[in-house]
């Protein structure tokens, strides 16, 4: 059993720190926001640390899911970060869904420290969270990555090693650009079925299980249908991933006509007020213009 940090007990972080101890694995936790920190040490019995440094010293694996890239640089930077903490051979493992940028600077900075950095975005939302079965697209060293692999195995389903440091994030961001043109295709078509005076339920039921199938149709159709878009992955995230893709694709040349419109109409979304809503209320844009 090993001795790991978690940073970040938000939707995600909460459950996947869970799963670490329920394994077994001697967690110290710390969280912004310390009232989580006490629930989570309540429900699960490790320890609380009030600083993301003091969490990280004497912890072989560090693992954090925060925000965005400025989020992540608070929590592993500076006097208090998580870095100061940590010694040589440590791991740290960044599960936030970030720039690839901030990726391979996290890298350099473990590095020169002779600590293993790995960039882990997660896919599978809140439910992937709390099951333990999230998909895991990580950036890194081989030898890093095989060290740490049953540690990350506790709450993944597929943990795959994608490449050198910043390859987990590129993957991550393939995963958002599929999503995105997808889930404005389903929503176009949920509309038009009501439109057309079809039972839309029956016509998802018989559709789902042909060509068109896919994960957002099976998930979301019925609640797209009745106008709920409380399950998960919020418009507010979608949309600083989908800025982190068109960043990227800046970078290396790839045209995204189709992220890039509909990155704009979660901007319409967000306008509305309801950014907190999930990725589905695109649906929104349409059923009340
Ligand atoms: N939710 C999903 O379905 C999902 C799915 C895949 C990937 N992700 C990604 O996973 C990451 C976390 O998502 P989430 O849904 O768990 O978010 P969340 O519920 O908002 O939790 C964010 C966590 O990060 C902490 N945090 C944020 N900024 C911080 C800062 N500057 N300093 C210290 N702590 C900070 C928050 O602390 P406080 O409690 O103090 O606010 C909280 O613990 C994001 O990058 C998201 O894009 C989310």
């Amino acid at each position: 059993m090993a001795k790991a940090a978690f940073i970040g007990l938000g939707v995600m972080g909460y459950p996947m720190a869970g799963h670490l101890a329920a394994k077994g694995h001697e967690v110290t936790v710390y969280n912004r926001t310390a009232a989580k920190a006490e629930r989570w040490v309540a429900e699960h019995k490790g320890r609380k640390a009030a600083t993301p440094r003091e969490a990280a010293s004497g912890a072989e694996f560090v693992f954090a899911c925060v925000g965005n890239d400025d989020d992540v640089r608070a929590v592993m930077l500076g006097a208090d970060g998580a870095l100061a903490g940590m010694t040589q051979g440590t791991v740290l493992v960044d599960h936030t869904t970030a720039s690839a940028g901030l990726a391979r600077e996290l890298a350099a900075a473990g590095k020169a420290k002779g600590i293993g950095v790995l960039d882990a975005p997660v896919s599978g939302g809140e439910a992937g969270a709390k099951n333990g079965r999230l998909t895991v697209m990580v950036g890194g060293e081989a030898a890093i990555f095989d060290r740490t692999k049953p540690m990350m195995d506790c709450y993944g389903v597929s943990v795959m090693l994608m490449g050198a440091a910043g390859s987990g994030q590129l993957a991550k961001m393939v995963n958002q650009i599929c999503i995105a043109g997808l889930v404005q295709a389903l929503s176009e078509g949920a509309n038009f079925a009501m439109r057309a005076g079809l039972d839309a339920k029956k016509v998802f039921e018989v559709i789902s299980k042909g060509a068109a199938q896919s994960w957002q149709m099976e998930n979301r159709h019925a609640t797209m249908l009745e106008g709920k878009y409380d399950f998960g992955f919020a418009v507010d995230w979608m949309r600083k991933d989908l800025g982190i893709c068109l960043d990227e694709a800046e970078r290396n040349g790839a045209r995204l006509p189709v992220t890039a419109l509909v990155d704009q109409f979660y901007k319409h979304v967000q306008a509305r007020g309801v950014g907190r809503y999930d990725t589905s209320s695109l649906m929104l844009l349409l059923a009340q213009p």
